[in-house]
């Protein structure tokens, strides 16, 4: 009855139970998953979401792409970091998933395949899932720095590749895509019709001074069709306003043809709400405040990591350019699985590199958001179960 798109069941595994038996027996533990910035101890004022009740919200006016005025914010929010984006190259998306989903209708038929990093967030293989495409992982090469495995890129062609997504800086791994890397990338997608479609949510979260500017930026290519996403989920750490946006870089007639495209899709969801749009501006210059909390606390954390296992022969931290994630390499003496079940046991949470599909065993990704004090406290759990004496912080 049902459709294939979804598993029959969802399945849970152990880790999520061993969580889900820890909270339910009011088992306190160190959680450093935490990636939920409003959860995170942030200050984030009470009249933040004010912008919210603009009274001209009351009025229904929907444009597909989304108002010419909030698409102008976003646009505002590009010079903030130097890119100079026409507003109407922009599209309003609810979020980053909901622009993906869309780029995957406008881009791609049933079964066609979409080239998805490895390691990387583990959402890709629903999102691609959902919308009947494939994703097929080309690696990120793991030798002192993570950058793309053009190898093994290229071996994942196919004729139905239609695709490529990067994800700049990456999740988890904190790489961003040089720009000698994406001209590599677009060379080779340009002659193919390949899309390039860069997640660029973190970029404000440079933990590797110099990495934002080294990187390439999607937005701005003109030999390429190519999208570059973002949102307030992560640039002023509000995921739960909705409010995401889609930049089309590329030669105009292809840019042109996409935002067509692009419109007629969103035109049939009208997923983006009007107060949202009106807020834009105003969230955007509002929320640097909170961004610059969230920057302050993960490059602080960052340091405490490096700082912890620093001189520790058995551990060591993977160097990470930018974002709210950092990759501990732990020795392999059990199973991640059973590693993480009992350094939760120990009252600490942290993920496994197989949630996102590391090569090997065995890694450890930990969220950089946490309180200070909490991060502290969690990273020395860790590196006690390795015998490491973990530097007091
Ligand atoms: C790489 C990456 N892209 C997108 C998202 C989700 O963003 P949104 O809340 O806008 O859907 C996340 C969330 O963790 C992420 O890690």
């Amino acid at each position: 009855m049902f459709s294939s798109r979804l598993p029959d069941h969802a399945a849970t595994n152990r880790l999520t139970e061993a969580v889900r038996a820890r909270r339910a027996r009011g088992d306190a533990f160190i959680d450093l998953t935490q990636s939920n910035p409003t959860a995170a101890g942030f200050e984030y004022p009470d009249d933040l979401l004010t912008p919210l009740a603009d009274p001209r919200g009351l009025r229904y006016a929907p444009s597909p792409l989304g108002s010419v005025e909030a698409r102008r914010a976003v646009a505002a929010d590009y010079a903030r970091q130097g890119l100079a984006i026409d507003p109407g190259r922009i599209v309003l998306t609810a979020s980053t998933s909901d622009a993906y989903s869309l780029l995957f209708k406008v881009l791609a038929n049933a079964g066609d395949d979409v080239l998805v990093p490895r390691p990387s967030y583990p959402l890709f293989d629903y999102l691609t899932g959902l919308d009947l495409v494939a994703a097929r992982h080309y690696d990120l090469d793991v030798h002192g720095a993570w950058s793309i495995d053009f190898a093994t890129l290229e071996r994942q062609l196919t004729p139905r590749t239609r695709i490529v997504l990067i994800v700049s800086p990456n999740n988890p791994t904190g790489s961003f895509v040089s720009a000698a890397d994406l001209d590599r990338l677009a060379a080779i997608c340009a002659p193919r019709d390949i899309a390039i479609v860069a997640d660029e949510v973190f970029v404000d979260y440079e933990l590797e001074p110099g990495a934002a500017a080294r990187a390439g930026r999607a937005a701005a290519r003109q030999d390429v069709l190519s999208f570059s996403l973002g949102g307030l989920s992560k640039t002023v750490g509000l995921p739960q306003v909705k409010l995401g946006w889609l930049v089309v870089g590329g030669p105009d007639h292809l840019a042109q043809a996409a935002l067509e495209r692009l419109e007629l899709v969103c035109d049939t969801y009208l997923s983006v709400s009007t107060p949202a749009q009106l807020a834009a501006a105003a969230l955007l210059e509002r929320g640097a405040f909170v961004r610059a909390q969230i920057g302050a606390r993960v490059r602080a954390n960052y340091q405490a990591l490096l700082a912890a296992v620093a001189g520790e022969a058995s551990c060591r931290v993977r160097a990470s350019e930018g974002g709210w994630y950092a990759v501990l390499q732990v020795p392999s003496l059990e199973p991640e699985e059973d590693l993480v079940l009992r350094l939760l046991a120990d009252g600490v949470l942290t993920h496994p590199g197989y949630f996102y599909d590391f090569p090997r065993q065995s890694f450890l990704i930990v969220s950089l958001l946490p309180p200070e004090a909490s991060f502290a406290a969690g990273v020395s759990r860790v590196l006690r179960h390795f015998n490491c004496t973990a530097t007091p912080l």
